[in-house]
């Protein structure tokens, strides 16, 4: 066991703000003997990058950063690389969970580019998850960042990149050109007896939806790969300067919207399935603002990406307004809402887009605590989703979409409905569940969708690494770790389910798939994030000052 360990994580004050952090600390950080001749290259690329590094240093909690292990350096424990057995406390799971992980990469041609979605042969179906899915693959590729084998994650980035330029089409309809796949395998051309590739762009999708959220996955993998091992050469790469180029092209393009926030079809995501996601989502909202975060960090000032970054800080300068505003709801919000006039004309509206308040469900007032808010499921004309969605409520957080303050409210939030949100196994993908007639209206009577399993309202592992992340960021490693204590009672025994059902997520999910990729990998993420905060620079961006700046103008003009 290295000096790594103790660190005071346990200390921490659930209380600590984001303000309380001071520049001190930050630098002390970053001296941090991290790929050491990477470090002023990392610093070329991006200055503010440097300053997004974890912000959970709470004053006299981190003491010893110098012994601290490096992102993109192996851990130190926990690995099957280097835990010889001895080491203080290992969990016996996560050498399970890295043999399991192994178990799960894809070759092509000899070489590593991605890990199967699940490795479950008792299973009678294999429908896809015998697929590369790039949103899957996410928490594998920050589980071997962080355990510094980088290889694979770049193999795949320009694997999936390559798909992208392929023709994709439906029936007789064009796909967007920057369209990233949502999944792909690999199959054994028996004739030439060479590898070839296979991939869903939607077009064999259950129910046709193409991925609007693979795009932004494949943007953020590409920062974090960049973050993690300074290799700047890569995102440089004409094709990736052009990847990313056709990605946004998709989203920053004028039409008829009135509003800055991406409309999408429903099941466009983790939830790819019909369950009233339709509209504008949350999840792809934050992943929406992240992506473009990041793009704009990577994108050359050369003339085409030039423009690109224009259009992207005049979006994000709108995206994070109307976010902040409309999706936002606390106990104050809420209260606003349900005392809303309807049918108000003109610029002077404050009920905006005509919600009324009787269309406000029962179970939202009980649920809202005092203190505590959260970025609800979905704005539109005369809709307001009140439910609760994990994704985008922790990514909101990662990518500081989330002001400080939200940010802190959203884990008081939590905090304060753990049973509701964690219960026995982390982390409730949605809340509440929707049951009986509107069931059968807004799924379709889908039989995988009951209340309280699958994606209404089941218990996913894999979200715990998000969870994990913004309880470093915010400052309440503690509760990470409390999440972390309930999987570990059950991952392994149960065989890394997908997901778990009941309104406390203590049964095995009806469907479920056992050693699902991404239930292994987000566990190892969280388990090395909590381990080494650091890594929590690779997926998390500190908010933009000049944004900041704006926003408050703004606001108070609008008022
Ligand atoms: C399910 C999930 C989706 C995931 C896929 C592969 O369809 O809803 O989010 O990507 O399985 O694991």
């Amino acid at each position: 066991m290295d000096g790594a360990k103790p660190m005071g994580i346990r200390n921490v004050s659930s209380i600590c703000s984001l303000t309380e952090l001071d520049d001190h600390d930050l630098s002390r950080l970053l001296e941090k003997p991290r790929l050491i001749n990477n470090i002023d290259r990392q610093r070329s690329f991006d200055e503010r990058s440097l300053s997004e590094l974890p912000m959970l240093r709470v004053r006299g909690s981190y003491d010893n950063f110098d012994s601290m292990p490096s992102p993109g350096v192996r851990s130190g424990i926990d690995t099957p690389a280097s835990w010889d057995g001895n080491s203080l406390d290992p969990h016996p799971i996560v050498a399970e969970a890295w043999k399991a992980l192994r178990r799960s990469l894809v070759y092509f041609r000899g070489q590593p580019v991605g890990t199967i979605a699940a490795y479950d042969h008792a299973s009678e179906e294999v429908l896809n998850y015998d697929q590369v899915f790039v949103r899957d693959f996410v928490p594998s590729a920050l589980a071997f960042l962080m355990n510094g084998e980088p290889e694979i994650v770049k193999n795949f980035l320009l694997k999936t990149l390559q798909l992208q330029g392929w023709e994709k089409k439906i029936d007789r309809f064009k796909l967007g050109e920057g369209v990233m796949p949502a999944s792909f395998k690999v199959l054994l051309d028996p004739v030439r007896k060479l590898d070839t590739l296979v991939a869903d762009f939607g077009e064999s999708a259950i129910g046709r939806v193409s991925p609007v959220d693979s795009g932004f996955w494949w943007i953020i993998l590409l920062r974090a790969y960049t973050k993690s091992t300074g290799d700047l050469s890569l995102a440089e790469r004409p094709e990736c300067q052009k990847g990313i180029r056709l990605i946004l092209m998709l989203c920053l393009a004028e039409g008829f919207d009135t509003f800055p926030t991406l409309l999408c079809a429903d099941g466009c995501c983790m939830i790819d399935r019909r369950m009233d996601v339709y509209g504008y989502p949350i999840e792809i909202q934050a992943l929406f603002y992240m992506a473009l975060r990041c793009a704009s960090m990577m994108l050359k000032q050369d003339s085409e990406g030039k423009e690109c970054i224009e259009r992207i800080e005049k979006r994000l300068h709108a995206l994070s307004f109307h976010m902040r505003n409309y999706y936002w709801l606390d106990f104050q919000q809420l209260n606003d809402i349900y005392r809303y006039k309807t049918e108000e004309y003109s610029h002077t509206a404050v009920n905006k887009f005509n919600v009324i308040p009787d269309s406000i469900p029962d179970w939202i007032f009980d649920f809202m605590p005092m203190r505590g808010g959260y970025f609800i499921g979905n704005v539109s004309p005369t809709r307001m989703d009140f439910r609760w969605f994990c994704l985008g409520n922790c990514m909101a957080i990662l990518s500081s979409l989330a002001t400080p303050e939200q940010s802190m409210a959203i884990m008081d939030l939590i905090e304060s409905r753990w049973d509701e949100l964690v219960g026995e196994m982390p982390l409730k993908i949605t809340y509440p569940a929707i049951e009986s007639h509107e069931w059968r209206i807004v799924t379709g009577c889908d039989p995988k969708n009951t209340r309280w399993s699958y994606h209404n309202g089941g218990s996913w592992p894999v979200l715990l690494w998000l969870l994990t992340a913004a309880c470093i960021k915010t400052g309440r490693p503690q509760m990470a770790r409390h999440a972390i204590d309930l999987a570990e009672t059950r991952l392994l025994r149960d065989g890394f389910p997908e997901y778990y059902d009941g309104k406390l997520g203590r049964f095995i999910g009806k469907q479920a798939r056992k050693y699902q990729t991404w239930s292994i990998g987000g566990y190892l993420v969280a388990k090395m994030m909590l381990e080494d905060p650091s890594h929590l620079g690779m997926i998390s961006l500190e908010e933009d000052k000049q944004r900041k700046t704006l926003m408050k103008r703004s606001s108070s003009w609008n008022c």
